[in-house]
């Protein structure tokens, strides 16, 4: 990370210094908001208006896409509770440390995707969580969950974020839906972790997944495992990246997940991590992969997957499907057991999953899975002159206390444009209130899906929404 105190650099310098920081992949913080000479520095150069731009990398989730979030977060929360997991609300910064030493300091997300920053007093160095696994062992520490019945089972969703080079399916904000399983090491809690990530995937309707399955072991085989993987690497080390080449004594397993074309193409034939496991870590998958076979998940074993994350040991997994381009992998777990300790907590095993929720929407829309739900109005008053737009004010109160969706037009305009309106919105009755029927105390009520209107007194009205309202809840 490049740090930059204003006071100590021209603003003109500020923006070519995260020019030159972008390009090396460095995260660039600066102690002040980018004055307005340097935003023009920046529109000049991206031809963009950053008023009216979101930055690289960002979403807004439009009206017209959040009933698809909302169908998708239905799914996870109802699933999560049938697996006995409960939400825990996590922070969305945390100390930096918590990441460097919970994911590890040789792994990508921590050597170039993190968002760091110093907290105002220039004395805390902050991150904006980059993924929830630490945030929640933290948490289960910090307030003392280890007294709990174990396992500790807990789930959070939310926004995680990555300075990684944006690209459909990989964002820098992003939302994960993240399950943690807390204090046992049985190979069924590792089972039962994957069937629900995949089980999750089949309640939203996912078809063409594949789930790729191995043991990373556990430190004891890693140790003999990374001096093989050395002996690999070692005659083709001057060629690989020079972020690959810091990582070949800190931590050898981390260059099989480099990103660089050429690293790729050198690291093929390497050893596989899951064929070098010692006796206790073989015996414990080959117990996860007899509960999975009982339980009738379909896995295919990969013996060179690795995570991109320190903390794993044992079980790892990834769901892959064909329908996401570049980015196949729309969810990533494994099992965790010294994590907390490593946090300076008691031994306590752990094993969880997250599930990316772009990647998850991207597929179902590929996979044409969404349909789009019955517009939301139960109700549309529509009013003629201006003492029926009084009228129309008290009544669409009075509906919306009976717990009716109910609309307006605002300006009161011709009937003909209010049926529009009441017609766009999808309204189930259109109630119009014209100045002769206030006179008499009545109301046109009209059903819109039998094109069909009656004249009622208002409260005979009032007992038809209700027997509406009755019949759509049932
Ligand atoms: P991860 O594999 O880094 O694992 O991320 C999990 C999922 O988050 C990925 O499979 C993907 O769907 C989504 N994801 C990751 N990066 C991006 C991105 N830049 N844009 C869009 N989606 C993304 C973890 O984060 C671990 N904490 C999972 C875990 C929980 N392991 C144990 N417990």
């Amino acid at each position: 990370m490049i740090f930059c105190a204003r006071k100590l650099t021209s603003s003109a310098r500020l923006y070519k210094i995260r020019q030159r920081a972008d390009a090396a992949g460095l995260v660039f913080c600066h102690s002040e908001p980018v004055p307005e000479n340097d935003r023009s520095a920046v529109e000049r150069k991206e031809g963009m208006n950053v008023l009216t731009t979101r930055p690289r990398g960002t979403s807004d989730i439009l009206p017209e896409e959040v009933w698809k979030w909302r169908r998708v977060e239905t799914v996870l929360n109802e699933t999560a509770a049938l697996y006995g997991y409960s939400e825990i609300r996590l922070p969305v910064f945390e100390h930096t440390e918590l990441f460097q030493r919970g994911i590890g300091d040789a792994t990508d997300v921590v050597e170039k995707e993190m968002y760091t920053f110093m907290d105002r007093g220039g004395k805390k160095s902050l991150t904006l969580r980059p993924e929830g696994t630490a945030g929640a062992a933290r948490a289960y520490l910090e307030h003392k969950l280890t007294s709990w019945p174990k396992p500790v089972k807990l789930y959070y969703m939310g926004s995680m974020f990555r300075y990684d080079r944006p690209q459909a399916g990989r964002y820098r904000e992003f939302h994960q839906f993240g399950v943690e399983n807390l204090g046992l090491t049985d190979p069924a809690v590792d089972a039962e972790t994957v069937a629900l990530a995949y089980d999750i995937c089949r309640r939203l309707g996912l078809r063409n997944l594949k789930i790729r399955l191995n043991s990373v072991g556990c430190p004891q085989c890693r140790g003999a495992y990374r001096e093989k993987l050395r002996a690999f690497l070692r005659p083709v080390l001057g060629e690989l990246c020079e972020t690959c080449r810091n990582r070949f004594e800190r931590n050898p397993m981390r260059i099989l997940d480099c990103k660089n074309d050429a690293c790729r193409a050198l690291t093929q034939g390497a050893p596989a991590v899951g064929e070098s496991l010692c006796e206790d870590c073989a015996s414990h998958f080959q117990e996860v992969r007899n509960h999975l076979d009982r339980m009738g998940a379909p896995y295919e074993l990969d013996p060179s997957l690795v995570r991109g994350l320190d903390y794993y040991t044992r079980t790892a997994f990834e769901i892959e499907t064909a329908d996401l381009g570049a980015q196949s992998s729309v969810c990533g777990g494994g099992r965790y057991d010294h994590l907390i300790k490593d946090l300076g907590g008691p031994e306590t095993p752990g094993m969880g999953f997250a599930l990316g929720l772009e990647r998850l929407i991207l597929i179902m829309e590929a996979q044409n899975l969404f349909v789009q739900p019955a517009g939301g109005c139960d109700v549309f008053v529509a009013a003629l002159g201006l003492r029926a737009a009084y009228e129309a004010s008290a009544l669409i109160q009075e509906l919306r206390g009976m717990g009716l969706a109910a609309e307006r037009d605002y300006q009161a305009k011709g009937l003909k444009s209010q049926m529009k309106a009441a017609d766009r919105l999808g309204a189930k009755v259109v109630l119009i209130l014209g100045e002769d029927e206030l006179s008499r105390g009545e109301i046109v009520y009209r059903r819109m899906d039998e094109s069909a209107q009656e004249t009622l007194s208002v409260e005979a009205a009032l007992g038809r929404l209700e027997e509406v309202k009755g019949a759509a809840e049932k």
